[in-house]
């Protein structure tokens, strides 16, 4: 590297995304039910995002259930609906302990009342704390745009703008995220921030979510810092 390189200031991530996938396959693995992966997976998630915390980035999102993700056995839907129901809790509990703002991405209006209550109660209680949590939940990309769309047809828009759109989406106070992070292997988007990921930064990792480490993100934060992003220029 030469002294000019060296010297080139680093990308900065305001928002990192996590696809965390594969504690299906982490629970094969170890013969046990698909929902123990899922209860490793919510731990790691608390380990992860702390972690980010302590790096200091402003944002970070985690993809926790897709639009998609019903499809799957009610007995493992339930699972993660409990799992989150419990991190719901505890973040209302220990709000004043994290120093983090939670929000939540996705279309809510499949949740019952009482947890709906407890998702606005979360966002009120912490909203205003300067780093971002975005935690995606019956989340769909498409119909994040389809459901902005439709919202500025109801204020009377006749045609919209790049703009209008970006900020009628559900994650309208978070930035696009620079770097999306899947891993157990599969290298698609599954419908996650469609709209938001047209210049992110991906990375795609073997490791299945639960045997995901810190020092692996801190080597794809280094990665990253040496990616050229040209947003179409030269
Ligand atoms: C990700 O792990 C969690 C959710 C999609 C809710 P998976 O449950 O998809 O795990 P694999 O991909 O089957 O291993
Ligand atoms: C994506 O994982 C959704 C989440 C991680 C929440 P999936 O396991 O649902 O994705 P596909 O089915 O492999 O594309
Ligand atoms: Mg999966």
């Amino acid at each position: 590297m030469d002294t000019a390189e060296k010297d080139k200031p680093q990308n900065e991530i305001h928002h990192m995304a996590f696809i965390m996938d594969g504690n299906g396959r982490w629970a094969k693995k170890r013969h046990l039910p698909r929902e123990y992966g899922h209860s490793a997976g919510a731990k790691k998630f608390r380990e992860i995002i702390r972690h980010c915390a302590n790096r200091g980035i402003g944002c970070v999102t985690v993809y926790a259930f897709s639009t998609e993700n019903w499809k799957r056995p009610k007995k493992e839907v339930n699972t993660i609906m409990k799992l989150f129901r419990d991190y719901i809790k505890e973040a209302e509990r220990d709000f004043e302990k994290n120093d983090v703002r939670v929000i939540f991405i996705g279309n809510r209006k499949v949740f019952d009342e009482k947890l709906r209550r407890e998702m606005e109660t979360v966002e009120r209680l912490t909203a205003s704390r300067s780093k971002i949590l975005c935690v995606a939940i019956n989340y769909g990309g498409r119909g994040e745009i389809v459901d902005a769309v439709n919202s500025l047809i109801a204020k009377g828009a006749a045609s919209v703008t790049e703009e209008d759109i970006t900020n009628a989406i559900y994650s309208g106070v978070v930035p696009p995220p620079d770097l999306i992070v899947r891993t157990g292997g599969e290298m698609r988007l599954s419908n996650f921030m469609l709209w938001q990921s047209a210049y992110s930064e991906l990375f795609f990792t073997d490791t299945l979510w639960p045997d995901f480490t810190t020092d692996e993100v801190d080597s794809i934060i280094e990665q990253f810092c040496q990616r050229n992003r040209r947003y179409g220029g030269i």
